[in-house]
């Protein structure tokens, strides 16, 4: 009997934001808005270390340039020892395919892979031509995050760092894709109607009365972390 190849697993998908206490990511302002303290840093240093990659939003990426990098040399020493890269994976994705060649994202850290629609795929690539370790692919007419997570489980990735924004959070979470999320709220509050939020308005599994499982709560300086199982209810 012919055998079926074997699917590798999806990564476990972990959804990390700090946010305010009254839940958004960022103010509107151009600037950004510094929402964790120094020990919620390092907090969320500890938890990229610990992942085969770290995925943004392309809006994150073009706002804020961030490098999604392991800043501790110890925890990147660490890494290589047991045989990982330095630096996890970073993965992006784009409807659009507009992300700038010059963006810190592409040249800091070791691989990264942006996914794209088939129509966008191929002049992203060639934006792209000369980044180092980058690779460009195209999903077919739409990004869906479950074929994003099937190629990730391919690439050997069984843990995945999804660290905004808030579009990317509200899809994952809506389509039930998210095993994890740490939140880290903030004691400011913004209350500004055109910043960004941890989630848009959508349908999320179970609707407004599911309550989530709460894993941990636990401060951090002047932050409290909540950690929740976003798969399990407790009613
Ligand atoms: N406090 C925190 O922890 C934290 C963390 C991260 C970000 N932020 C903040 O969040 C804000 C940005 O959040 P955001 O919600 O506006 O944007 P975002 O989630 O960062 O990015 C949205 C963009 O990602 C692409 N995208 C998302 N889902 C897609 C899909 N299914 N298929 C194809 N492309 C997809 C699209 O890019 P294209 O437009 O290229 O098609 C879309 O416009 C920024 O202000 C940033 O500072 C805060």
């Amino acid at each position: 009997m012919a055998q079926r190849p074997s699917i590798p697993p999806r990564p476990y998908v972990l959804l990390s934001a700090a946010m305010s206490i009254d839940g958004y990511l960022d103010d509107a302002s151009a600037e950004r808005l510094l929402l964790s303290n120094a020990a919620d840093f390092d907090r969320v240093d500890e938890l990229r270390a610990g992942c085969d990659a770290i995925l943004v939003g392309s809006t994150t990426l073009r706002r804020d340039n961030p490098r999604l990098l392991v800043n501790d040399p110890a925890r990147r020493a660490a890494r290589t020892l047991g045989g990982q890269s330095a630096y996890p994976l970073k993965v992006t994705l784009s409807a659009s395919g507009e992300l700038p060649a010059d963006l810190r994202f592409w040249h800091t850290g070791d691989a990264k892979v942006a996914y794209t629609t088939d129509t966008a795929a191929p002049v992203l690539r060639s934006a792209l031509t000369g980044v180092p370790q980058t690779d460009v692919v195209g999903l077919g007419d739409t990004v869906r995050l479950g074929a994003l997570l099937d190629d990730l489980g391919r690439r050997g990735v069984r843990r995945l760092m999804v660290e905004g924004g808030g579009s990317v959070h509200t899809q994952f979470l809506a389509e039930g894709l998210a095993d994890e999320v740490q939140l880290a709220v903030a004691p400011l509050l913004v209350g500004q109607a055109a910043a960004p939020r941890f989630v848009n308005p959508a349908d999320f599994p179970g609707g407004s009365t599911r309550r989530l499982r709460l894993l941990e709560a636990r401060t951090v300086g002047d932050v409290v972390l909540l950690r929740y199982a976003p798969k399990e209810s407790t009613r």
